[in-house]
């Protein structure tokens, strides 16, 4: 993206998250999810790091949300409530542990244990509060209100069990056991009984809490509660403390802003928690950046086992010392991150709209993402079911949309941004023609769907990408035919480019597949994007031309390519190009009938269309550079006929090792035949072998001969 296209989306992206902001924080109410929403302000942080010309004061990204009420007094803080910075991957974290590194040291530090390590939390999803005790008691509740000044709340808190009312003042011993000083432990005990001491922590409705009494409002006929963070803060901040009470809320605490000479975080969660507070039982000290990333999956799959609701982990450095050295910037400090759990709700970009022929026939339009993290996992495709569908969305190719993908539900668009439009953007039409096919596409009578009336085109086109991922072709472990069949009925596949696409994410979806067999797919696919030019040929499907010619084809094509072990699609596309019939005969096993195949083959826009997508989504072409005519081989010119199966090696393995040898394998047995390899069990071929006086050799001398 150019920065004059930055600079649009930004403005585009600021005006939407604002507009989403002041519903949820000031009326209380919402109309995209907090995730959606996060996706959003993710986008906007990411272009203004990358162009940091364009950040304004006024951006979401630099403000503390929220103002405050008239109903309350107003409370002004003794340092701003700030805000947290977002990551949203390893990466993220990576990235924040390097900045503060930099920082800290201006030369990298050798060793990636950070000093001191990190404290990890469960970030709540409630209301933020400060609280206030003089003498020990409790003085002042506050919510955050915009930063500077909250609302005081203190009545509604009070009726909060979890909050005391009067700190607990701990016994020296207590203090020493988590190894505090005897002046820090006189200190923080001469602070709770004669001083003045700050708390800050999260009010929040558990998720039992929040269910029933939405069962016990709908009985009365009373309104529901939106969500249980709308919930604990309608709780809070309305002027009746009997309806706080009713509504049963629990507070846990994150920080204790009194300096009270402790030099560790964690410190100050053990000090809190003797003072009388709740603190999160799940929270945990992580030596290191990858402990951090352990402790938050974990929590992002066992989301459940928690009794209410959290939207990521906080991580914070766990040195005090460390954290006036790393300071505050903009609406949140360094020294903390908020490391979401990905929402089950995000915003990506439908970059196309691709078109699937079923079992039936019928067309089945599907989304192409932007790839984008949601409920846990990375998607690229979302089904669009008709183009009824599409009209309802009202969705055009290039929109950006919310796509939701909750619990093990295969991912779907729920809402089109249409405000965030560039103009750009294209309708999306049912294709004329059948993608698969070229046939004529026709409605079906009374029905929204539309099909390709070719009986044959669904089952041609199956079988055109299992002969991609067969054995002999780009041998992909894992494809076979039950598989295929479930991708292009999902939508995922629709042609051999389409699996380079898939994610582990698109795949965890679906029937048959585990969070391993997702992963050892994808992982099989993307194994296999380096093709052997031979097996690339192969596998296109050219007519006549089997695994003998596609080797040929390598070799006359390999000498043409420009001279490297790697070579693009494009470079191939423009050799074929200006290839004609006559050029294919120049191999010797290439009769009229087979060079008109090929060279229609790649005259044939579909398919150089098809060549172009297989490039786009990855493929490379690997080339041998020494071909059988220019390398001595061992084998040279000898032609095998393989019969009976064989103990040590596969037949693909044989078959490859005598091509690498210069030799050529063939399907029957003739008067040209060298040598016949026959295993255990051999069929007729052995037969005929014999008649003809062909040589026949056992596995053992036929490894000899190629040691
Ligand atoms: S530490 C500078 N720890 O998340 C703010 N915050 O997005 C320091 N939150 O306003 C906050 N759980 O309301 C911290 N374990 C936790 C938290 C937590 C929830 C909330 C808090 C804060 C918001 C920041």
């Amino acid at each position: 993206m150019d920065k004059k296209q930055a600079k649009e989306r930004i403005e585009k992206l600021k005006k939407e998250i604002n507009h989403h902001r002041y519903l949820y924080h000031v009326l209380d109410r919402q109309e995209i999810s907090e995730g959606a929403l996060d996706s959003l302000k993710n986008e906007l942080f990411k272009l203004e790091q990358e162009f940091p010309e364009l950040t304004t004061s006024d951006s979401p990204t630099q403000r503390v949300a929220g103002k405050p009420l008239e109903k309350f007094k107003k409370v002004e803080h003794s340092s701003p409530m700030l805000s947290l910075f977002d990551a949203f991957s390893p990466e993220d974290m990576r990235d924040w542990e390097e900045r503060t590194r930099k920082l800290l040291a201006p030369s990298p530090s050798p060793s990636r244990e950070r000093e001191g390590g990190y404290y990890a939390e469960l970030k709540m999803d409630g209301l933020a509060m400060s609280l206030i005790y003089e003498k020990g008691f409790f003085k002042i509740g506050a919510t955050r209100g915009d930063g500077r000044v909250g609302e005081n709340v203190t009545q509604n808190l009070k009726t909060i069990e979890a909050i005391p009312l009067k700190l607990r003042i701990p016994a020296e011993a207590e203090l020493k056991k988590i190894g505090l000083n005897q002046a820090q432990t006189r200190e923080i005990i001469d602070a709770a009984e004669n001083g003045r001491i700050e708390v800050r922590g999260e009010a929040i409705m558990h998720l039992k809490t929040f269910n029933d009494l939405n069962k016990k409002y709908k009985k009365e006929s009373k309104s529901l509660l939106a969500n249980p963070r709308n919930a604990a803060a309608g709780s809070i901040r309305q002027l009746d403390p009997k309806i706080t009470a009713e509504r049963k809320l629990d507070f846990h605490v994150y920080a204790l802003v009194t300096d009270l000479s402790l030099t560790k975080h964690e410190e100050e969660h053990e000090v809190t928690k003797l003072l009388g507070f709740k603190i999160l039982k799940q929270n945990k000290f992580c030596k290191n950046l990858d402990e951090v990333i352990k402790f938050h999956d974990y929590w992002e799959g066992h989301r459940d086992q928690v009794p209410f609701e959290c939207d990521g982990i906080v991580v914070v450095v766990n040195d005090l010392k460390l954290w006036p050295r790393l300071g505050i910037v903009g609406k949140g400090p360094r020294y903390m991150m908020a490391y979401k759990f990905s929402a089950e709700q995000a915003t990506t970009k439908v970059e196309d709209v691709v078109w699937q022929v079923g079992r039936t026939g019928i067309l089945t339009p599907t989304a192409v993402l932007t790839p984008v993290r949601v409920g846990g996992v990375t998607v690229s495709h979302a089904t669009l079911h008709n183009m009824d569908e599409i009209q309802r969305l009202e969705l055009k190719i290039g929109d950006t949309v919310i796509l939701e993908r909750a619990g093990d539900v295969i991912p779907k668009v729920v809402q089109v941004l249409p405000k965030l439009r560039t103009g750009k953007e294209k309708e999306i039409h049912v294709p004329k023609k059948c993608p698969m096919c070229e046939g004529e596409v026709v409605r079906v009578p009374g029905e929204v769907a539309y099909r390709c009336p070719n009986e044959n085109c669904y089952a041609v086109n199956l079988r055109r990408l299992m002969h991609w991922t067969s054995r002999g072709a780009m041998d992909v472990e894992g494809l076979g035919p039950k598989i295929i069949e479930q991708l292009v009925k999902v939508g995922l596949v629709s042609d051999i480019s389409d699996f380079y696409k898939i994610t582990e994410g698109d795949l965890k979806s679906l029937e048959r597949f585990a969070e391993k067999s997702s992963e050892n797919l994808v992982n099989a696919v993307q194994s296999k994007k380096e093709a052997d030019l031979a097996r690339f040929l192969f596998g296109l499907g050219i007519r006549h031309v089997g695994e003998e010619t596609a080797g040929d084809l390598a070799e006359l094509l390999s000498a043409k390519l420009p001279k490297k072990n790697i070579v693009e699609i494009h470079d191939l596309i423009k050799v074929v190009k200006d290839m004609h019939k006559e050029d294919w005969e120049e191999i010797a096993d290439v009769g009229p009938i087979m060079a008109r195949s090929i060279s229609e083959w790649f005259h044939d826009s579909h398919n150089l269309k098809l060549l172009g997508k297989l490039e786009k989504n990855g493929v490379k072409l690997a080339i041998k550079q020494e071909s059988k005519k220019t390398k001595k081989q061992a084998l040279s010119g000898k032609i095998f006929v393989l019969t009976g199966s064989l103990e040590g090696l596969t037949r693909e393995e044989v078959k490859a090792k005598i091509r690498e040898l210069g030799g050529d394998v063939s399907s029957s047995v003739s008067k040209n035949t060298d040598y016949v390899v026959a295993g255990s069990e051999p069929g007729s071929k052995y037969d005929k072998a014999k008649k003809l006086g062909v040589k026949i050799i056992g596995e053992k001398e036929f490894l000899e001969m190629i040691k």
